[in-house]
């Protein structure tokens, strides 16, 4: 699949390439493990090029550098800007002691939004996010006010990111009965190393017709084929703050290892093409530090995974998911359905009832 064969983004009119581009690594700013605005401008360029339309930036990323090296980028190319699907974020405080300054709260919004778009050198975003959950403030505030920014032209679409599941549900239900704008996608961590939003928000997300944006898709590029079990990790400048992978963490890495060696491919693509693959509308935030980074990672577009490939990932990946979890799947359709076989799922049958035959 190419980069320039698009999606539609959740029940929306929005069409996005298959892999988004992260921004988050754009700016060598204190505290990053970015790269500089060159290197950051070539893996842009390059993903324009081969038909990426989806840009995700945050206000906060580099201290607000990256979003002002993409506005430098488009501003330089009027007209490109109208072609990419830009998304943003707002929720993290970039001054130090102003309570006001960050979070989800009618000003706050609206501040930051002012200020990401002068970064960014325009004057609406396509995705506007929340980047998380703001328990300080009533989710009815933060729900109208992105209406009104959508009301005003200022934003297209929302969508949460790290937000609870039960968050998440109050403020679209509220959104769909209010009539106000309601959430298209949810941008979650999810990769073979990070799977638990199995439990509540991708199935939240499949209900509502809400698409799943996965960011770091490599778990901080664990899965990118670098790191192998006892070895020092090379040329990494994230490695610094992230520390390297878990005993369990290699025993997938090594799966992934071994699949990317039948396919003569790089662990990372192997990585990519599983999470692209999983059910419902999957759109992955792809990382690169350099454009070597971003061209093996294009490359989980073009790789096909086998069904047996696939079940040994599943399996070697699975999380362990919260309470209820375990008694929603293959226990609560034994209790359910008795052995009979409902919308193309099989069943047990609790063994009691084949002990006996009588029922009072
Ligand atoms: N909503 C949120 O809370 C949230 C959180 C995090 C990220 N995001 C979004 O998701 C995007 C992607 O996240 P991420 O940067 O964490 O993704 P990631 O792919 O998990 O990690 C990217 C890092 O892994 C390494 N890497 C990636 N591909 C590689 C390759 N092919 N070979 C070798 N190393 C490779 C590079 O770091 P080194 O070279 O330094 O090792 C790169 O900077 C971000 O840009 C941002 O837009 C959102």
């Amino acid at each position: 699949m190419p980069l320039d064969n698009y999606l539609t983004l959740g029940r929306s009119g929005l069409r996005v390439s298959p892999f988004a581009l992260g921004a988050m690594t754009f700016g060598e700013d204190p505290g990053a493990a970015g790269t500089s605005v060159e290197e950051s401008e070539r893996i842009l360029a390059t993903y324009l090029d081969r038909g990426g339309n989806f840009v995700d930036t945050a206000n906060f990323y580099t201290n607000g550098h990256s979003e002002k090296i993409l506005g430098d980028f488009f501003g330089r190319s009027p007209g490109r800007r109208q072609r990419v699907v830009l998304a943003s974020k707002f929720f993290t405080n970039l001054y130090p002691g102003d309570p006001n300054g960050g979070g989800a709260g009618r000003s706050a919004i609206i501040a930051q939004l002012h200020e990401s778009l002068r970064r960014l050198q325009t004057d609406y975003l396509d995705v506007y996010w929340l980047h998380n959950w703001d328990r300080h403030t009533p989710i009815e505030e933060t729900m109208r006010a992105l209406d009104d920014l959508v009301r005003a032209g200022s934003v297209r679409y929302i969508g949460f990111s790290n937000t609870p599941a039960w968050v998440t549900a109050q403020a679209q239900t509220m959104a769909l009965l209010r009539g106000w704008t309601p959430l298209i996608a949810l941008q979650v961590e999810y990769s073979l190393l990070a799977r638990t939003v199995e439990g509540e928000l991708a199935p939240l997300a499949a209900d509502q017709g809400m698409a799943l944006v996965p960011w770091s898709p490599l778990k901080n590029g664990f899965l990118s084929g670098k790191y192998r079990r006892g070895g020092e990790v090379s040329d990494s400048a994230r490695a610094a703050y992230v520390g390297g992978p878990s005993d369990d963490q290699f025993t997938v890495i090594e799966t992934v290892d071994a699949i990317a060696d039948e396919l003569e491919t790089s662990s990372a693509a192997v990585s990519l093409a599983w999470l692209r693959g999983r059910p419902g509308t999957v759109v992955p935030i792809i990382g690169a530090r350099r454009l070597t980074h971003l061209e093996a990672n294009l490359a989980g577009l073009e790789v096909e995974l086998t069904p047996e490939q696939c079940d040994r990932l599943d399996r070697v990946s699975a999380p362990a998911l919260n309470y209820p979890a375990d008694l929603n799947g293959a226990m609560r359709a034994t209790l359910q359905f008795a052995g009979t076989t409902v919308d193309g799922q099989p069943s047990g049958i609790y063994p009691p009832l084949l002990a006996g035959a009588v029922r009072y």
